[in-house]
C-alpha cells in the first residue's frame, strides 16, 4: 500500500531514495516519483507511472542534486495509476512537496471546502488535497509549516503516513502517521524515514518508530521534535534495528518468493527455537506468559485474520480444539469490524498479520478491545503496528517477507499455532502427558522435513509444465487440509492469475463437480489418516469424470497414487502437522506456473504487500 522514503544529510540524496523505493517496491509498484530540493532551493519532481526502475530511467537527464528528498512507490487507491496521480504532490504555491501512504476519507469534503476557495486540483488524489489544505493552514494562520501539518491533521479522517518538505527549509523534514507505518532512521548527521525498516537496513540502526497520530520534525543538527496532533510533547523512544542487509536481498534465488520458500526449514526452526524444548518436552511462550489464566479460562478464542493469515487461523482453529478442547472462532478481520460481533470480556481475542499493518485487522482488534477482550497478537515485523496494540503476542520470527505471495510466513504462523495449542493442552491437561511428549517430538521433526520435502518437489516442474496453460483449478483437502487446499488457490490465483478454487473435499459434489471435466486440473491434499478413505472416494468421482489429477499424499501411499496423473510424496508426520510440509509443493507450484506464464512472481499485478488501506 504505498511505500514511502525520505532523506536529509550530508550525502546526495537521489542514490539512497531510489534504493529505498527499490527495497519498498513490494508495498507498491504502480508509479513512483521523487522529489529534491537542490542547493539552489529549487525543488525538483519527477514522477512517472511503472516501477522504480522506470522513475529511474526518466530521471537519466535530469537535475537529481540535492541533499534533502522525499520519495513515493504508489500502490493506487483514488486515481488510476498515471503520471500525474503519482506521488509527491506539491501545494498550490509549489513551495511544499508531500508524499502519502494511506486514504484521506474525508477529502472530497476537505477538497469541496477549498475549490470554493479558488484551488484547483491537477490528479485525483486524496494527497493533493492534503498537501493543499496543510499549506492553506500555514497560510491562514501564519504557523510553520510544523504546526500546520499538526492542526491541519485534526481536519483529516482516514490513514496517513506522510513526509513533506519546504523550499527555504533544505534541513527539515516534516512527517506524521496514523494508521499507516513509519520509521525514522537516526544517523550521525543524517536522518532517513520509510514505511519499514527495509531502507534504512545498512545505514543506521537507531531507530524511532512513530506512534499514531504524532507529527515529528526532523532537523539537521537537532533531536527530534515529537508531538500529538493534540499538541502534546512526546519524547522519541529509540531502539536498535534487529535486520540485517543479507535478509532482504535476495541471496542467488531469482525471486524473493523462491527464496522465501526455501528458507522454510531455517525460518520454521527459528519460530520454535527458545520455544520448543524436545528435550524437555515442554513448550514456553514468553510474549503470551502473562496472559495465559486468561487463555486458559476464556469463554472463546476468536481469531481475526485476513488472506494467507486467515487460512493460518484456520489451521490454528482446528488444532486448538483437538489439543485444548477450547472452542476457536475464525473471522474474517473485515467482516468482524463491521458485523457487530458478540464478544465477553472473558474472550481472547488473536490476530494474525505477517505485516502487522492490515489495516481490517488492525479495526478488528480495536472493536475487540473495545468489548474488554484481552487481544493477543501474532505478527512477523517486529515493532508493527499490530504487535504494539495488542496486550501481548508471539512474533512469527521468519524474517522479512519481501514476495508479495506469503510463504515463509504460513509456516512459520502455523507453526506458533501450533505450539500455542500443544502450550494450552499442556496447561489445562486436556491432552496426557504422554502425547504432548510425542507431539512436541515430532513437532522438532518439523524443519527437517519441509527440508526434505523441498528436496522431493522436482516432479512439481512437471506438474507446472501441464498445468500453465490451464484456465481453472480446484484445491480439495479435509479437516487441517482443507486450509491448505485455500492456500494453495490463492497462491495460484495471486501469482499465475488462474482462476482456481479451494474446497472442503466432501463439497465438491454439492456443486464444484460440475466443473469436472478432462480439462480441470484437481490437487488433493490427501495426507489425512482418519478421512484418507473419503478422499479416496473424492479422488475416484473426479476420476470418473476424467479430470486431471495431482495428489499430495503421504510417503507410502498406494490408493491415491494409483488413481492419480502426478504424485507428490510428503514425509510421513502426525496428520495435524501436514500444513506446515503440504504447502510447501504447492507454493512451489504456483511459483513455476507463474514463472512458465511469464509472469511477476514477486510483484503481481494489482496486489501489495501490506494492505493498510480498507
Ligand atoms: O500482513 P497480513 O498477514 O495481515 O496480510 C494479510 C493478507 O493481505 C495477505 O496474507 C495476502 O493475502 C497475501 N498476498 C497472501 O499471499
Amino acid at each position: 500500500m504505498c511505500g514511502i522514503v525520505a532523506y536529509i544529510g550530508k550525502r546526495d540524496a537521489y542514490p539512497i531514495l531510489i534504493n529505498g523505493l527499490k527495497r519498498l517496491e513490494y508495498r507498491g509498484y504502480d508509479s513512483a516519483g521523487v522529489a529534491l530540493l537542490n542547493d539552489n532551493d529549487e525543488l525538483n519532481i519527477y514522477k512517472t507511472k511503472g516501477k522504480v526502475s522506470d522513475l529511474e530511467s526518466f530521471t537519466n537527464d535530469k537535475d537529481i542534486n540535492g541533499h534533502i528528498g522525499i520519495a513515493h512507490t504508489r500502490w493506487a487507491t483514488h486515481g488510476e495509476p498515471n503520471d500525474i496521480n503519482a506521488h509527491p504532490h506539491i501545494s498550490r504555491s509549489g513551495n511544499i512537496a508531500l508524499i502519502h501512504n494511506g486514504i484521506i476519507e474525508n477529502y472530497l469534503t476537505i477538497k469541496k471546502e477549498l475549490q470554493n476557495r479558488g484551488y484547483e486540483f491537477k490528479s485525483s488524489t486524496d494527497t493533493e488535497v492534503l498537501v493543499n489544505l496543510i499549506e492553506d493552514v500555514q497560510l491562514t494562520q501564519k504557523v510553520d509549516l510544523f504546526e500546520a501539518t499538526r492542526i491541519a491533521l485534526n481536519h483529516v479522517n482516514g490513514a496517513y503516513a506522510i513526509v513533506l518538505i519546504e523550499k527555504g527549509h533544505p534541513d527539515t523534514l516534516i512527517a506524521a502517521r496514523k494508521g499507516s507505518p513509519m520509521v525514522i532512521g537516526i544517523g550521525g548527521d543524517e536522518f532517513f524515514i520509510a514505511s519499514d525498516a527495509t531502507p534504512i537496513v545498512g545505514m543506521t540502526s537507531r531507530v524511532v518508530y512513530i506512534e499514531n497520530e504524532e507529527v515529528v520534525k526532523v532537523r539537521l543538527g537537532e533531536e527530534l521534535h515529537l508531538k500529538t496532533i493534540d499538541d502534546v510533547e512526546m519524547t522519541p523512544y529509540i531502539q536498535e534495528l534487529q535486520l540485517n542487509l543479507e535478509s532482504i536481498e535476495k541471496g542467488g534465488f531469482d525471486h524473493f518468493m523462491l527464496k522465501e520458500i526455501y528458507e522454510q526449514p531455517t525460518t520454521v526452526r527459528d519460530t520454535m527455537r527458545g520455544r520448543l524444548h524436545a528435550d524437555l518436552g515442554k513448550i514456553t511462550l514468553g510474549g503470551i506468559f502473562d496472559y495465559e489464566k486468561k487463555i486458559l479460562n476464556a469463554r472463546n478464542i476468536i481469531i481475526v485474520a485476513c488472506g494467507t493469515s486467515w487460512h493460518a487461523a484456520l489451521v490454528g482453529s482446528y488444532l486448538i480444539e483437538l489439543y485444548a478442547g477450547i472452542r476457536v472462532k475464525v473471522e474474517y478481520a473485515s467482516e468482524f469490524r463491521y458485523r457487530t460481533p458478540v464478544i465477553f470480556p472473558d474472550d481472547v481475542v488473536i490476530a494474525i498479520s505477517q505485516s502487522g499493518e492490515t489495516a481490517d485487522t488492525l479495526a478488528a482488534i480495536e472493536i475487540a478491545k473495545d468489548k474488554g477482550a484481552t487481544v493477543l497478537g501474532i505478527c512477523n515485523v517486529i515493532g508493527s503496528s499490530i504487535s504494539r496494540v495488542t496486550d501481548a503476542g508471539i512474533y512469527t520470527h521468519a524474517g522479512p517477507e519481501i514476495g508479495v505471495a506469503s510463504t515463509k510466513a504460513f509456516t512459520a504462523q502455523v507453526a506458533v499455532l501450533t505450539m500455542l495449542a500443544i502450550h494450552i493442552a499442556e496447561l489445562n491437561g486436556h491432552l496426557p502427558k504422554s502425547r504432548i511428549m510425542e507431539l512436541i517430538h515430532e513437532l522438532d521433526l518439523i524443519p527437517q522435513k519441509i527440508q526434505t520435502t523441498l528436496e522431493r518437489s522436482d516432479i512439481v516442474k512437471d506438474i507446472a509444465e501441464e498445468m500453465k496453460d490451464c484456465h481453472n483449478a480446484i484445491y480439495l483437502g479435509r479437516l487441517q487440509n482443507y486450509p491448505v487446499a485455500l492456500e494453495g488457490a490463492l497462491k495460484l490465483k495471486e501469482i499465475s492469475y488462474i482462476h482456481a478454487e479451494g474446497y472442503p473435499a466432501a463439497e465438491m459434489k454439492h456443486g464444484p463437480i460440475a466443473l469436472i471435466d478432462n480439462d480441470m486440473p484437481v490437487i488433493f491434499i490427501a495426507t489425512n489418516k482418519s478421512t484418507y478413505e473419503k478422499v479416496v472416494s473424492n479422488v475416484q468421482e473426479v476420476k470418473a469424470r476424467h479430470g486431471k489429477i495431482i495428489s499430495v499424499v503421504t510417503e507410502g501411499d498406494i490408493l491415491v497414487k494409483e488413481m492419480s496423473d502426478y504424485v507428490i510424496e510428503i514425509p510421513d508426520t502426525e496428520c495435524t502437522y501436514a500444513p506446515l510440509l503440504a504447502t510447501i509443493p504447492l507454493q512451489l507450484l504456483a511459483y513455476h506456473i507463474a514463472v512458465k506464464r511469464g509472469c511477476n512472481v514477486d510483484q503481481p499485478r494489482n496486489l501489495a504487500k501490506s494492505v493498510t488501506v480498507e
